[in-house]
């Protein structure tokens, strides 16, 4: 069957049959040969995408290998906007993301030209955005961070320098009390992050008093005030491997809970409830990835990433300033 990018924007994937004898596994490992992929993935994707990538990573990790893989194609097990940045960094290769309409609410919390006006009343602050946001935002910006490398990129600037920082405000937040800073905060916010209930923690420390609460700076203040640990996904499962505690109650995408299980098996980890019944602690944009679209998307070779060369020079500006303070800092390899 041949299908154009515009089948594929109308319909999706979905209304493609897939023979359910196939053993996509192996069929995925076979692509990744065939046509020198690479396929990386954030630690919120299903278990089973995370069991076939290539590397698994929190943003910061997958950033640096999108810039320095050798494959030619890239296979984007995440949202857009990871899929966006391994382009701005590696544009000679072609990025794939299975679905498309895999966003983040935290980047559309900050669209471009809102954020433009808003900079424009603040000429005398420079501008550090999470990563999480668009190749627009990022392109108005003097500097990317990561929630694993977020302070020091923040110490990396002057004490006395005005700085706004955009798009999360828990996480700008955590940062002020952290380094001291009074950053002027956009007022953008992750949906997964913002769900979890402090009364249900709460109750499920009386029931585990052994347990560590351990939490992404996406969460609120009250849930962090509580941590016993905060820290990017990559952070939090290296805590958890190093850690002499046994049970711990993890505040972030439920997805990051198969690496904690599959490092440190003897070890007991409950997913942070949200504030109601639903199953909100799963992000579903990260989940609307599945391993049937990532096969078809290695097979047909798209959605591919495109973006206008001058976006991507702009934008490339601030994440090389990122990635060269990670490297100093030997948050990333050299
Ligand atoms: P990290 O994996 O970089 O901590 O980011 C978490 C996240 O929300 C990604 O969307
Ligand atoms: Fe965006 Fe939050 Fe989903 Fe991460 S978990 S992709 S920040 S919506």
């Amino acid at each position: 069957m041949n299908i154009t990018e515009t089948q594929l924007a109308e319909k999706g994937f979905l209304d493609l049959e897939i023979d359910p004898e196939l053993d996509l596994f192996a069929e995925i490992e076979k692509l990744k040969k065939e046509k020198n992929a690479i396929l990386l993935a954030h630690y919120y994707q299903e278990n089973d995408i995370q069991d076939v990538a290539d590397y698994i990573g929190d943003s910061l990790g997958l950033a640096e290998q999108a810039r320095k893989t050798d494959a030619d194609l890239i296979v984007f097990a995440g949202v857009h906007f990871m899929a966006e940045t391994a382009k701005i960094l590696n544009p000679s290769k072609k990025v794939i993301l299975p679905d498309l309409k895999a966003g983040c609410s935290l980047a559309d919390s900050a669209p471009a030209p809102l954020f433009k006006a808003f900079k424009e009343k603040h000429p005398d602050h420079i501008v550090i955005s999470y990563i999480n946001c668009t190749a627009e935002i990022k392109a108005l910006s003097d500097i990317i961070c990561t929630s694993g490398n977020a302070e020091k990129i923040i110490e990396s600037v002057a004490k006395d320098q005005p700085i706004i920082f955009a798009p999360d405000k828990n996480l700008g937040a955590f940062l002020n009390k952290k380094t001291g800073r009074k950053m002027l905060l956009w007022n953008g916010a992750c949906m997964v992050h913002e769900i979890f209930s402090l009364e249900k923690i709460t109750k499920l420390k009386i029931r585990h008093p052994e347990a560590k609460l351990i939490a992404h700076p996406e969460c609120e203040e009250a849930i962090l005030n509580r941590a016993d640990y905060i820290g990017s996904t990559t952070q939090l499962l290296k805590y958890t491997q190093t850690d002499s505690s046994q049970q711990y109650i993890v505040a972030t995408e439920t997805g990051i809970l198969h690496q904690m299980q599959l490092t440190a098996p003897q070890k007991t980890f409950i997913p942070a409830p949200p504030d109601n019944n639903c199953a909100c602690n799963d992000c579903p944009h990260m989940k609307l990835n599945t391993l049937e679209k990532i096969y078809l998307c290695m097979k047909y070779e798209m959605p591919e990433i495109q973006m206008e060369e001058a976006l991507r020079l702009k934008a490339l500006v601030p994440m090389q300033r990122m990635m060269d303070i990670s490297r100093a800092a030997g948050l990333i390899g050299g």
